[in-house]
């Protein structure tokens, strides 16, 4: 991770129960809306949100239930930077929050190992699940190959159906993947260091037959503020 600047999981145990697991994955049948912030004609991708205040000295993760709009710069996000986004909230007390804090307490326990998170950097840091399900034939990533504008992200499967495609990577430019990996199994993952390595996930398209067809993903961000 370290060098790589990314670092791909394999059914990594998050310490989840087969309960925890059903709760995570029944908040993408349950909780989430439409993304009303995609351009005009583009309704593949549905979501929610939650947000949690990061104290770095020993991890400690506590959920805002208030959080500020999300933005992105244009430079990493032409299609939605500068807009203030508001997504819909899962609040602190829905049970996914335990799971959703679980998952990205091992990821920041994995930067930390990889020196990303030190006590030289910012002491308090802010942590964005999004909850995401992009319906086929649909765009994972429809800006492109891109980073995120975080410090460090990663992105964990949750559940995917009736598609083909959905094959992410990593790349140190715009057109140079160092490693691309398809995430087939619940729970696989991806972790990344935003400054180092651009992501990118292709589209998906539902295979023959298919009568749902969808790829739901949790995704987790480390940024300063
Ligand atoms: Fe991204």
């Amino acid at each position: 991770m370290r060098d790589r600047g990314y670092l791909l999981l394999r059914m990594p145990d998050f310490g989840l129960t087969t309960d925890e697991y059903a709760v995570l994955a029944d908040v993408y049948d349950r909780d989430l809306e439409l993304d009303r912030w995609l351009p005009p004609g583009q309704r593949r991708r549905s979501r929610a949100y939650q947000c949690f205040d990061v104290a770095v000295d020993g991890l400690v993760f506590t959920p805002n239930d208030t959080p500020r709009p999300y933005v992105q710069s244009m430079s990493v996000n032409p299609l939605q930077g500068g807009l203030e986004r508001e997504f819909r909230l899962v609040p602190s007390g829905h049970p996914v929050t335990a799971v959703a804090e679980k998952i990205a307490r091992t990821v920041a326990e994995s930067l930390v190992a990889a020196d990303l998170l030190t006590e030289r950097g910012p002491a308090r840091l802010v942590a964005d699940a999004h909850y995401i399900r992009i319906t086929a034939p649909g765009e994972p990533a429809p800006e492109g190959v891109h980073h995120d504008g975080l410090l460090a992200g990663s992105a964990h499967l949750v559940r995917r159906e009736g598609i083909t495609g959905g094959v992410s990577g990593a790349y140190d430019t715009p057109t140079h993947c160092l490693e691309s990996f398809e995430l087939t199994e619940p729970l696989d993952s991806f972790v990344f260091d935003d400054r180092k390595v651009m992501h990118y996930t292709t589209p998906i398209e539902p295979v023959a037959g298919a009568e749902r067809a969808f790829r739901d993903v949790l995704l987790i961000g480390f940024r300063s503020s």
